[in-house]
């Protein structure tokens, strides 16, 4: 059901430091910083040649990585996003499957501008997964 990786987000400390890392020492095509006001953060997307890594910093007082920069402060994996084709289909074939959505369980409109969902970290491993809608 699952496609391709769409993207790694990483939780940062410190967005400038983090971004001269990626594009100084990895040599990666790193963009300019977005805030996203809707979703409490600012963006760095970088380009890689077969998926993305965004580098998240909290935006706002009430940014949803806050809490993780607290338990993590060096910064961590946050989310692994994979693509689905239909996401209401695969949140209905999740949740079947045992699998907690989180929120009111509707997808949102995410960063790219695309459907997306949020599986519960304890459901698979630990990881927080993001469902994008391609
Ligand atoms: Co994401």
């Amino acid at each position: 059901m699952i496609g391709r990786l769409n993207h790694v987000a990483i939780a940062v400390p410190d967005l400038d430091a983090a971004a001269a890392q990626y594009a100084g020492a990895l040599g990666a095509k790193v963009g300019a910083p977005q805030d996203e006001p809707d979703h409490g953060v600012t963006v760095i997307f970088i380009e890689l040649p077969n998926t993305k890594i965004e580098l998240l910093y909290p935006l706002g007082d009430n940014s949803p990585i806050q809490g993780f920069l607290d338990k993590n402060p060096s910064g961590g994996i946050h989310h692994v996003c994979y693509e689905v084709e239909d996401i209401i289909a695969a949140r209905d074939h999740l949740k079947a499957s045992g699998a907690r959505v989180l929120g009111d369980g509707e997808p949102k409109i995410g960063a790219h501008g695309k459907p997306v969902l949020f599986l519960h970290p304890k459901d698979f491993q630990g990881t927080l997964v993001e469902l994008e809608q391609v």
